[in-house]
């Protein structure tokens, strides 16, 4: 068993951030969302990853490496546009081979991992498994009609009149067979191949293909809404600890972890919450479900459900909350008029 990640993709609708990096490279408890996938995958016994990347690469290859820190060994495989998902498993056709292969959203969390879901698979070796879940709103997904036995029918792209509240998401685990799905379907209405085109195709040919209902959070953290809800999920199982420096008018409460380096100031963290290696927190109130990455400076501030990248500063500023600063970003107060620099696609909203 391979796995091919998804790490391409245009990342628009986590604009301005996804200009400057990968949405896939945005931490999640200072620890980029990419990393929890990987450690699923060789937590699920697999070894050989094919990594599918645009243009971002290099720093996909700065943070990964050769996929050693993980137990793994990783092939870079570049994607020239996103082509849509099953365009992923068309460039990987080499890599791939004719062995079967988990494959994976790489900006997607799954709490809880994969083993079980590749064990199913392993147990039946059907043509695909796909994994689902119940929603809230069905008409906005990919919408999955079972037989009684679990068996995938039908499967249809955000249908009017949906047939259940079972949706498609993140890992599909795929026999050989789907590479003749992939090479049979035409790109959809927005230009992309559709890897639910793919599964339909299986379907049509009357190709087996299982399904597994996950009971447990699957999040898809390419909105911002949904990457603050995975970073508070991830926060939630954080043990506490103190590697940095907390001064005695500071305290911290539930699970915090300072990291090396840290220092906090006559401040309050509320946990569960993360102060990276070097930042300073003075006079200020963080968390709950705060991540503040390394060497970030909040001074007379207040955060709550946030994610600060490395360098970012708030000073002076109360009550900053679901917010998503990115590196080296600013945020401070003035008495004056405001004085904004926000790059294209920015959102603020003030008081
Ligand atoms: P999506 O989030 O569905 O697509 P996107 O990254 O283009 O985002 P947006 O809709 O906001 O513009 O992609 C799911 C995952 O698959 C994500 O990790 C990116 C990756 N991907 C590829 O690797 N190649 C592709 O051609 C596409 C469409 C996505």
């Amino acid at each position: 068993m391979k796995a091919l990640v998804l790490a391409g993709g245009s990342g628009t609708r986590l604009r301005p951030i996804t200009y400057t990096s990968a949405k896939q490279l945005v931490p999640l408890a200072n620890k980029p969302i990419l990393f929890y996938g990987l450690e699923a995958i060789a937590a699920a016994g697999i070894r050989e990853v094919g990594l599918v990347v645009g243009e971002s690469e290099p720093a996909f290859r700065a943070a990964v490496g050769t996929g050693a820190e993980f137990g793994l060994e990783v092939t870079y495989l570049r994607q020239d546009a996103p082509r849509g998902l099953a365009h992923g498993v068309l460039i990987a056709r080499e890599f791939l081979g004719d062995e079967p292969f988990l494959m994976y959203l790489g900006d997607n969390l799954v709490v809880g991992g994969v083993s079980d879901f590749v064990e199913q698979f392993e147990q039946s070796s059907p043509d695909a498994l796909v994994l689902l879940a119940h929603v809230d709103r069905p008409e906005q997904f990919g919408v999955a009609e079972l037989d009684a036995a679990g068996r995938l029918v039908s499967l249809v792209e955000k249908p009017k009149e949906p047939k259940s509240d079972l949706a498609l998401v993140g890992a599909y685990l795929f026999g050989p067979a789907i590479h003749d799905a992939v090479a049979s379907i035409e790109p959809s209405g927005r230009n992309e191949l559709e890897i639910t085109d793919a599964i339909q195709w299986l379907v049509a040919k009357g190709k087996v293909v299982d399904s597994q209902v996950l009971e447990r959070p699957f999040i898809d953290t390419g909105k911002l809404q949904d990457l603050l809800e995975a970073n508070t999920i991830v926060l939630g199982a954080i043990e506490g600890r103190n590697d940095g420096h907390v001064d005695a008018e500071s305290e911290l409460v539930g699970e915090v972890i300072i990291e090396t380096g840290a220092r906090v100031v006559c401040s309050r963290i509320l946990g569960p919450a993360v102060i990276g290696a070097g930042a300073v927190v003075e006079r200020s109130t963080v968390g709950p479900a705060v991540s503040v990455g390394p060497g970030c400076v909040v001074v007379d501030a207040t955060l709550e459900h946030s994610v600060l990248l490395e360098g970012a500063r708030v000073e002076g500023v109360s009550r900053v909350v679901d917010s998503l600063l990115g590196r080296n970003a600013r945020v401070s107060r003035s008495d004056g008029p405001h004085r904004l620099v926000l790059s294209d696609d920015s959102e603020i909203s003030l008081s």
